[in-house]
């Protein structure tokens, strides 16, 4: 199983319409577990769920294991692990290596070939379990300055999780998301990402398209929409990009 990790600490940088469009992707081709570590659970509604009160992916910090929280999706290769609304990481002490153990001990990488985790934009208990596990991360960013200096905040954040788990860091790869290219600001920043943090670390970017937003509203991704759309080719593309760099 290959754990990839959509991860930016900066809000509205699309991580979670990320998560649930390279979920249903990957979810074509292998069996795909999603875990929303976002109490908000917006990536659960994207797949036509709720976020649960009682159990969500988030109890396995007060003792119930990972697969009792499994539910099914839309889509039947996808497997949701709904966020538990209102969980407050904040009233529980140690949380170190949860998540890590629940994959040891229930043999999850037996059940899928993909395990998508959408994070919240902290840098917490919740973020660094999810680091833990993570074979990829990718940080989606609008390419505006402070989404740039953004992207540098996180590279440093997994640098120092590696070095605390004493792992090699994951594969990082990094998402232009909302990208138009005919506004110079926009090129102007991919240019920088691409010198400050390496060409081959950049994934082709994600263009602007309200069905992206919209796909939220009726629960199905838009990468299983049968209506072509740009949020769709993009998305495609990136989920390609993806496989070929795991
Ligand atoms: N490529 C896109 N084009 C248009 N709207 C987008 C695009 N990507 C995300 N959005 C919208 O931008 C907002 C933030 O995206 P979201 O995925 O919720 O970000 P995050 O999880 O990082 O907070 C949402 O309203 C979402 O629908
Ligand atoms: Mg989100």
């Amino acid at each position: 199983m290959k754990t990839i990790v959509i991860s930016n600490r900066k809000g509205g940088s699309a991580k979670t319409t990320t998560a649930v469009n390279i979920a249903s992707g990957l979810a074509e081709i292998g069996s795909v577990l999603l875990l929303d570590f976002d109490t908000q659970g917006h990536a659960s509604m994207g797949v036509g769920c709720e976020p649960n009160e009682e159990l969500g992916v988030h109890s396995i910090f007060s003792g119930k294991t990972l697969s009792e929280t499994f539910i099914p999706t839309i889509h039947k290769n996808l497997t949701l692990s709904p966020a538990l609304a209102f969980f407050d990481v904040y009233e529980y002490s140690d949380l170190q290596g949860v998540l890590k153990s629940r994959f040891k001990r229930e043999n999850i990488a037996d059940f899928f070939d993909y395990c998508i985790i959408d994070t919240p934009p902290t840098f917490d208990a919740i973020l660094k379990n999810s680091l833990e596990v993570a074979d990829s991360v990718v940080i989606p960013f609008v390419p505006h300055h402070l989404g740039v200096v953004a992207v540098g905040q996180m590279l440093r954040a997994l640098y120092q999780s590696a070095s605390q788990f004493n792992r090699d860091i994951a594969d990082v790869s990094i998402l232009p998301v909302m990208y138009n290219p005919h506004i110079a600001e926009h090129n102007e920043c991919l240019q920088k990402v691409k010198t400050s943090f390496g060409e081959d670390k950049l994934l082709s970017p994600i263009g602007i398209d309200i069905k992206l937003a919209k796909q939220f509203e009726s629960g199905l991704p838009i990468i299983l929409d049968t209506k072509r759309s740009k949020g769709l080719k993009d998305y495609k593309r990136c989920v390609s990009e993806l496989i070929n760099r795991l």
